[in-house]
């Protein structure tokens, strides 16, 4: 986030739901979801739970006891407690009673706990797999059992039709459908709407996403004309993957190399894109296409944005700044001599497609400088996110895919939510500039890299939280060591306080020459605030306390 001008008051925002990127198996009685599960969570590294035998533990009691003592809604009082409690950002394998996921609650629980999976199976395979069982199965208890299990299943199947995949668990062994969960998983598109009325758009994460880019803008109005903006090392590797893609749908693609660096994110450079699209002749429907970190978003976002008053845009981030913030939000600049983004507008892109794939080829030191932009949203909406991260680390600095799909989509979430309440930044979209206030001036004044600033600003506000008695001493302490961990700074030595303060206040952010900051009250809450002494901004950024 580059620019914000916030309203006044104090908003206190809180947007978000935890996904904490596990899987969760739903469906009927005897289809597998307990032996699937277990072994599932072996194969993944992750703990299991049957949420049936939390409900056994907490009530300490069977479940047919439950049922004879409590009744059916006494059963589902205690299910309710236990789904709740399954939201606490721990990833992990979780298999549901069957009837859980009919009260509404209980199916959102689930769902932002990961991917739900349908296991289903036939009333015949079911009542052969749970013959004998009546007496632990209270559901099925009577004289027609099959009848009972038919009636039940049809009454159910609009509510386990919501899961995102469904296996029939008749055809296959424990072992294949849990090889077929495994897989699924893995390759997972998961797709984020941006709710913005006319333009809203889609998000698309997935493991090789940029190969299906022209199949997926196919369904847009759009002529055969496109341009590819990227930088020459990017071009490289994923230049021929994206045109081939692209041509394969019918689209001529040219692609424009753009050298690396903030320098270039320039109205000469937006004039060169410009001649490009009058060179291969496009129209007002022929896409542009930003393939890069959010240096080429910006630029090409930019000269789409204004090129036959706006062409249509879209997004392939391929660093993790990019991937979960540059490309989401639909703003877009170039440089001025005086200060960096003063050019520039509020323009959405069609899509927006996160291969994550291409991070693999992300210098280290990118791919955390990125990872402050992610720690940021655990701070401002998602202490289970921040959990996640914390639990994660070693496997994020590794690039497991899995938990980088995650990280991405949970990130654009939390953005694409606090965006679609305020798309042109009047108010709740400051809070994305936890960290930016005093990172921006950090970056400005040193040259390190946005992230890193950002690392260090969140870390400031934080003690400047503490010091205004907003925050504990303890989730202090949890930020400071995740930023460590990561391998981000987390304090900026010799500073020249003054100018720090000055560039502070020509941040296009302050209002009146005032900062306003975004402090967190506690992780996964924060406030803006215009009140903050001077002194304690002055102190921080002299002693880093
Ligand atoms: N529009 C917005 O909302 C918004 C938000 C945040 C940042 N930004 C802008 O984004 C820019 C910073 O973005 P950035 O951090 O992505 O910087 P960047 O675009 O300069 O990319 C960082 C470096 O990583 C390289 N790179 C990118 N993807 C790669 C890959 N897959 N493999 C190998 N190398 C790769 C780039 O070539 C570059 O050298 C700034 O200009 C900032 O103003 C915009
Ligand atoms: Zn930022």
């Amino acid at each position: 986030m580059e620019t914000a001008r916030a309203t006044g008051g104090r908003e206190v925002a809180e947007p978000g739901k935890h996904q904490t990127g596990g899987i969760v198996l739903i469906g009927f009685m005897g289809t597998g979801k307990t032996a699937v599960g277990w072994r599932l969570a072996r194969a993944l590294g992750v703990p299991f739970v049957d949420t049936d035998a939390l409900i056994e533990k907490k009530a300490a009691a069977r479940i047919p006891e439950i049922f004879e003592q409590q009744g059916e809604s006494g059963f589902r009082a205690i299910e309710k407690a236990v789904i709740r409690s399954l939201a606490d950002g721990v990833r992990r394998v979780v298999a549901t009673g069957g009837g859980a996921v009919l009260d509404p609650d209980n199916f959102a629980v689930l769902r932002s706990l990961g991917p739900v999976i349908h296991l289903k199976a036939p009333a015949e395979t079911v009542l052969a797999r749970t013959r004998g069982d009546s007496g632990v199965r209270p559901l099925l208890a009577g004289n027609d059992p099959l009848e009972r299990i038919r009636s039940l299943q049809r009454e159910r199947a609009p509510v386990y039709g919501r899961a995102d995949h469904e296996i029939d668990t008749s055809r296959h062994t424990i072992e294949e459908t849990v090889g077929m969960v495994k897989t699924w998983a893995e390759s997972e598109e998961r797709v984020i709407r941006v709710d913005l009325g006319p333009d809203s758009y889609d998000i698309v994460i997935g493991p090789e996403v940029l190969d299906r880019l022209g199949q997926r803008m196919k369904s847009f109005d759009l002529t055969g004309r496109a341009l590819v903006v990227t930088h020459p090392g990017i071009a490289e590797r994923y230049g021929g993957r994206t045109t081939d893609s692209l041509r394969a749908a019918g689209f001529e693609p040219d692609l424009v190399e753009v050298p690396e660096g903030e320098a270039q994110k320039s109205l000469p450079w937006a004039e060169k894109l410009y001649d490009a699209m009058l060179d291969h002749g496009m129209d007002r429907r022929s896409p542009v296409i930003a393939l890069g970190g959010g240096v080429i978003g910006d630029l090409a976002g930019f000269a789409a944005a204004t090129f036959l008053r706006g062409v249509p845009f879209i997004q392939v981030p391929t660093s993790l700044l990019a991937q979960v913030d540059a490309s989401v939000g639909g703003k877009v600049a170039v440089d001025h001599r005086r200060g960096k983004n003063l050019i520039g507008a509020f323009y959405q892109p069609l899509l927006v497609l996160a291969s994550l794939d291409t991070l693999d080829s992300l210098p280290d030191r990118e791919l955390r400088a990125g990872m402050a932009e992610v720690i940021k949203y655990g701070v401002i909406a998602d202490p289970g996110l921040f959990a996640y991260i914390e639990g994660r680390l070693d496997d994020i600095l590794k690039r497991d895919r899995g938990v980088l799909a995650h990280l991405v989509a949970r990130s654009c979430e939390i953005k694409a939510e606090v965006v679609a309440g305020d798309e042109r930044e009047q108010g709740r979209r400051a809070i994305l500039n936890f960290g930016h206030t005093m990172g921006h001036a950090i970056e400005t004044q040193t040259g390190m890299l946005h992230g890193e600033a950002v690392a260090i600003g969140m870390v400031y506000a934080a003690r400047v939280a503490e010091r205004m008695e907003m925050l504990d001493g303890e989730s202090v302490r949890r930020l400071i060591e995740l930023v460590r961990r990561t391998g981000l700074p987390d304090r900026c030595d010799g500073l020249d306080v003054p100018a720090t303060i000055e560039t502070m206040k020509f941040d296009k952010k302050s209002v009146g020459g005032r900062p306003r900051f975004i402090l967190p009250g506690r992780i996964g809450k924060v406030a803006v605030r215009d009140d903050v002494p001077a002194e304690y901004i002055r102190s921080v950024l002299a002693t880093g306390n």
